[in-house]
């Protein structure tokens, strides 16, 4: 092992412990600086628009990739989670607005405008919970969307904010696919 990945399995292990660190407030402030630390290089981060090959995600996955310094999440979703997220009325959500960058600011937060296609499968939204920052974890929480260890907030299967102290819904960014297996981000 090379002295350099000696040093980013060290970064690994910290962040392991920091993210799920339930509670630790500390930790969760420290989160940031080491994902800034791992992103390739300013080149990549200076990209206003990447396309991601999402032919390898199956349903009930997710895939992270960082675009500008921040960890998006494009998840695949099952039919469970779609409809799970569908029955929801959003007047009756904490925060009622969509957060979609590709529509309006007003859009409510129904799952048909946080999805990105017709049917609901691909959910595309930034990996940033809105309350301080930190990178919520998937397939957890109290309504099986994600959670933030940080401080105890619960994200639905649409990424909506439904328990904790968030104050929004993950935020949807401008996204778009450009063939069957290649979302675009930006
Ligand atoms: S950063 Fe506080 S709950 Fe997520």
């Amino acid at each position: 092992m090379s002295h350099a990945d000696e040093h980013q399995g060290t970064r690994r292990d910290f962040l392991y412990y920091a993210t799920a660190g339930a509670g630790a407030v500390a930790a969760g402030a420290a989160v940031w600086p080491l994902v800034n630390q791992m992103n390739p290089s300013a080149d990549v981060l200076a990209l206003a628009s990447i396309r991601v090959d999402v032919s390898g995600v199956a349903p009930g996955s997710q895939l992270t990739v960082l675009w500008q310094g921040k960890p998006v999440f494009i998840r695949a979703r099952t039919e469970a989670e779609i409809a799970e997220a569908r029955e929801v009325d959003p007047a009756s959500l904490p925060d009622p607005l969509a957060r979609n960058e590709n529509l309006g600011g007003e859009a409510v937060a129904t799952d048909e405008n946080r999805a990105l296609d017709e049917e609901g499968i691909w959910l595309v939204q930034m990996g940033v919970c809105t309350h301080l920052g930190c990178v919520p974890l998937g397939e957890q929480g109290d309504f099986g969307g994600w959670f933030c260890p940080c401080h105890g907030s619960h994200y639905d299967t649409s990424g909506r904010i439904r328990k904790g102290p968030a104050p929004a819904n993950l935020p949807v960014p401008v996204a778009e696919f450009v063939d069957e297996t290649t979302i675009k981000l930006g």
